[in-house]
């Protein structure tokens, strides 16, 4: 069986995540989407509301199961057995970043966790979860952006239910 895991903060989860998802489901026998609890950031939403979150968007799709991890990423891999880590990739600025952390990873887990880039389809490729969160600041337009479920959720965050 063919997995993978999409690791990420996903904070909370757009549609150009769900694209991924999407696309990777269709490439993969089973996809964990997995959030990273990463103490360094001050997430909008903890770690529970994004799976709940991520588990309400990816709910239609049966080979794509929920998670989460803290610490380095291969050894949440290697406790899954799971050998591919799947990113999307926007624009030229999002390459230099990934190519470093991809080719960490491969060296760090001796060769074993390979990492596979797929691009966002235009139409999502301006989006992130960080503008999203800015515009709803603002009482900004995000239904473009992200499920409406989760623009309620956002609004909510900064009271603007
Ligand atoms: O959605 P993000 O914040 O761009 O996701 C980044 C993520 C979670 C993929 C990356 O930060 C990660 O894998 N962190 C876990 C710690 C780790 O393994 N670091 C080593 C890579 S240098």
């Amino acid at each position: 069986m063919k997995a993978a895991i999409y690791p990420g903060s996903f904070d909370p989860v757009t549609y150009g995540h769900l694209d991924v998802i999407k696309r990777a489901a269709d490439i993969f026998d089973e996809l964990t989407v997995s959030v990273l609890n990463n103490t360094a950031k001050t997430p909008l939403f903890s770690v529970d509301e994004r799976v709940k979150i991520l588990e309400e968007a990816t709910k239609d799709l049966p080979n794509v199961k929920v998670d989460s991890f803290s610490g380095l990423l291969i050894d949440y891999a290697k406790s899954k057995d799971i050998h591919v880590a799947i990113r999307g990739l926007r624009a030229i600025t999002d390459f230099e970043y990934e190519l470093q952390i991809a080719q960490t990873n491969r060296k760090l887990s001796n060769e074993e966790l390979d990492t596979m880039f797929l691009t966002t389809s235009l139409e999502y490729a301006y989006l992130s979860s960080s503008s999203v969160k800015e515009i709803a600041s603002f009482k900004g337009d995000i239904s473009q952006c992200v499920p409406p479920f989760v623009a309620k959720l956002i609004y909510e965050k900064y009271g603007h239910a």
